[in-house]
């Protein structure tokens, strides 16, 4: 496994698999990786010849005040696991290689990218679209692989790689949990002990709801979300940000009677941590 902190590097290291009839995998990162990364990696590796994970911490998707400088960069510990996991290449550009002065150029996905996660983090999806932008012109994936744990990122990329015709496959993965069924997350390393005791309650309440459509208990949007809120609200030191049930396809959120296929999403804080996850209902 090799390192790469170039672009020139790493787009010849891309242009010679391509000649040689390879094709090739991207699990984009921002480091700190934890199973649910591994889970994308093992998949990507099952499926192509070559295997890059970049991991790359996007100044680009942060606000002014979030935790782009806090957030964790434990490189060797992550170079050891996908090297363990049998990945090929690690880009891992600086950031002045990514943006070099004078940098003026954004891909934004419109509409898509301003409600729910994009309404609370002005600006974050269009950081989020120009680097993966940059990152597939620079590893020129066959596919590229996602989690569903970012339901909106990844709803975002999909459109972005169609309406610009990259041509690569995006292929979005179930998100992983803990024994107690919360969300796989970098940001899950902030939590105070109680807060993690605490947070496994966001998973369970979405779950609660998803039970209650299955066994026909309720279509009612507006029953569903009141319980949900009062369920998550009861959670001590979690402030709700947003719950919505949507459509997957297009994230129109859904009014009065559920439709399926829906999704439940929900953003909160608990203490300074920001938490985001979702359950699907089919
Ligand atoms: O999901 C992430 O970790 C990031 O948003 C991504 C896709 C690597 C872009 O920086």
């Amino acid at each position: 496994m090799k390192i790469i902190r170039t672009v020139s590097g790493m787009q010849n290291i891309a242009r010679a698999a391509h000649k040689n009839g390879k094709t090739i995998g991207l699990v984009p990162t921002m480091g700190a990786l934890h199973a649910g990364h591994l889970s994308l990696v093992n998949r990507a590796r099952k499926e192509n010849d070559v295997v890059i994970v970049s991991i790359f911490v996007n100044p680009k998707q942060f606000g002014p005040n979030e935790d782009y400088l806090r957030y964790p960069r434990p490189l060797k510990k992550d170079s050891a696991a996908c090297r363990k996991a049998g990945v090929d290449f690690i880009f891992n550009p600086s950031v002045k290689e990514m943006y070099p002065e004078g940098f003026l150029t954004w891909v934004k996905v419109e509409k898509l990218s301003d409600f729910f996660c994009g309404k609370h983090r002005p600006g974050h999806f269009r950081g989020v679209t120009t680097v993966v932008a940059k990152l597939f012109n620079i590893t020129q994936p066959d596919r590229a692989y996602f989690g569903e744990k970012d339901f909106q990122q990844l709803t975002i990329v999909k459109k972005m790689a169609s309406d610009l015709n990259f041509p690569v496959k995006i292929v979005p993965c179930p998100t992983l949990r803990e024994k107690d069924g919360l969300a796989m997350s970098s940001r899950n390393s902030y939590l105070k002990p109680e807060e993690r005791k605490a947070a496994k309650n966001i998973h369970l309440s979405l779950a609660g709801a998803k039970r209650k459509v299955k066994k026909k208990k309720t279509k009612s949007i507006e029953e569903l979300l009141a319980e949900l809120e009062k369920n998550l609200q009861s959670t001590p030191g979690l402030v709700n940000q947003y719950i919505n049930i949507i459509k997957p396809k297009t994230l129109e959120e859904q009014k009065h009677h559920i439709q399926l296929p829906a999704r439940i999403i929900y953003a909160g804080h608990l203490g300074k941590t920001r938490l985001i996850d979702n359950i699907e209902i089919k």
